[in-house]
């Protein structure tokens, strides 16, 4: 099938996308609410976008009922988050923290998540994942009335210590897990992995 995308409704072209585009990397996103509370969500409309600086785009869209998400509210009020790449370890409670939960309850303590302070924000980084990256706000970028991209600055990195090598600065692969999202409810692991020789001019 081939469609413009202004045919297409704005369900049809989110299953094709988020079907599609696969797998996506999941910023795992803990800020603070106006009370202190931590807030955690996955987005996986979500990349780095360069390196000097490191740049993170988080897309956000509104509830039903236009209610803005608190990360949204909670990021662009205090200009601070921390993205947490998640590993197989860490999916199911990732996946729990998507649930809509009032604004002011924490899905860090209804999920039992080990939280760790954060060096140059204020928002907590999650313990136990394989990487935390601090970000600070740059730009909100508005798409129509209610999608909002977060641009961020990540300004300080945690890796995690046995998945790093500081000799050769390199993840040690083997036990570094991390997962993407497929459409839906459906995750893929990144265990198959393949290595191809360096291309050249044939
Ligand atoms: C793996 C995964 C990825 C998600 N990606 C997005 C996304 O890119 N953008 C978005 O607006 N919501 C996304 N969601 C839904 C949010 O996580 C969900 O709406 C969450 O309740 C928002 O929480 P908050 O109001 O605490 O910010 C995703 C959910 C899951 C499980």
């Amino acid at each position: 099938m081939d469609a413009a995308a202004a045919d297409l409704t704005a369900r049809q072209r989110y299953k094709l996308l988020t079907a599609l585009v696969v797998p996506r990397p999941i910023a795992w996103t803990t800020t603070l609410n106006e009370a202190g509370t931590v807030n955690v969500a996955p987005f996986s409309f979500f990349n780095v976008l360069g390196d000097d600086p490191p740049i993170v785009i988080i897309s956000i869209n509104p509830r039903p009922g236009a209610r803005l998400k608190d990360t949204l509210v909670n990021a662009q009020r205090t200009g601070e988050w921390v993205v947490n790449i998640v590993d197989e370890a860490l999916a199911e409670t990732m996946h729990q923290t998507s649930a809509e939960y009032p604004a002011g309850v924490s899905e860090a303590e209804a999920t039992g998540l080990a939280l760790a302070p954060s060096k140059a924000v204020k928002p907590p980084r999650i313990r136990d994942v394989p990487f935390s990256l601090e970000c600070r706000l740059r730009q909100v970028i508005e798409i129509g009335e209610t999608r909002r991209l977060l641009l961020g600055e990540g300004v300080h990195f945690h890796v995690r210590d046995d998945i790093f090598d500081p000799e050769t600065f390199r993840i040690r692969g083997e036990k570094f897990f991390p997962i993407g999202r497929f459409y839906g409810n459906r995750y893929a692991r990144t265990r198959d992995q393949f290595e191809l020789p360096p291309a050249v001019v044939e």
